[in-house]
């Protein structure tokens, strides 16, 4: 049969990847998924918001990529979703770290150590739009400032997203003011200490703009007029589904300020 490769076109493709259902909160958490699957144990985030050409930085002690993993991770659709995966690995699409970074920001930088050897690679889709082509930067852009030493020790990454459009309106006539900018680093703050309360209250050591997150258990696990209820296995695509039934205690039960900050 007679056949042609069809490549996809990069400007449009990446445009309507940008626009994959995340808000900035599922965004970042995507972003530290792809830490803890790599086994960090700290991970610090900062927002810098510098009159709206700031930037959002994640940095981890995981086990860092050397330049072919970085290469293969910096690739759209790196991994089949059909692969087995680890029983405890969160990532699954190859997809997460470019999607969920170009909803924020149009411009994705990842320095990662592996055994002490550093790799680089960025993405500018001003630049892919320009071109018309995948063209990823081996180095890094000279109006970027990266402190390689904020990996410690031999192995980890640091994710630097800038051109924050979606995030704060860069390059645009809505440059989103400082509070608003800094409210929404406050709900992603919350967000992350419902979703990784599990995490946070065993190893975890999580932080905004130094700011140490605190877990927060929905279930109010530990209030004693909080009832568990019995434990049912379900079955779903042949794999057991533990689920554990939780009454949260009566609104009244709790003065106002606590109701608030327990979101119940
Ligand atoms: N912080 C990190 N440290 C080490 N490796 C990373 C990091 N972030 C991404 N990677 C590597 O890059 C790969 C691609 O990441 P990406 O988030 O795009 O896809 P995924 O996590 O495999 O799947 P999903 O699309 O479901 O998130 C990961 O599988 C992992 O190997
Ligand atoms: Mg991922």
């Amino acid at each position: 049969m007679d056949e042609i490769i069809t490549q996809p076109s990069a400007a449009p493709v990446i445009q309507a990847l940008r626009s994959i259902g995340y808000n900035s909160q599922t965004a970042i958490a995507d972003l530290i998924d792809n830490s803890i699957d790599a086994k960090a144990t700290k991970i610090c985030l900062e927002f810098s918001y510098n009159e709206g050409n700031g930037s959002i930085k994640i940095i981890d002690n995981g086990i860092g990529m050397d330049e072919i993993e970085l290469q293969t991770a910096m690739t759209v659709g790196s991994k089949d979703p059909r692969d087995k995966r680890e029983r405890d690995e969160l990532g699954r699409f190859g997809m997460g770290l470019k999607t969920a970074a170009f909803s924020l920001g149009k411009r994705l930088t990842v320095v990662s150590k592996k055994d002490s050897k550093l790799s680089i690679r960025c993405w500018d889709l001003d630049y892919v739009s320009k071109e018309n082509e995948w063209l990823l930067y081996k180095s890094i852009p000279v109006d970027i400032a990266l402190d390689f030493n904020e990996i410690h020790g031999d192995n980890g990454t640091i994710v630097f997203i800038d051109k924050l459009d979606r995030f704060c309106g860069y390059g645009t006539n809505n440059i989103v003011k400082s509070g608003s900018f800094f409210s929404k680093v406050s709900r992603i703050q919350k967000y992350l200490e419902m979703v990784f309360h599990i995490l946070l209250e065993r190893e975890l050591l999580l932080d905004i703009n130094g700011n140490q997150l605190i877990p927060w258990n929905p279930f109010l696990e530990g209030n004693p007029r909080c009832y568990e209820g019995e434990i049912q296995y379900l079955q779903s695509n042949g794999k057991k589904v533990i689920v554990t039934p939780y009454v949260l205690p009566h609104p009244s039960t709790f003065n106002k300020r606590k109701y608030r900050e327990l979101g119940v």
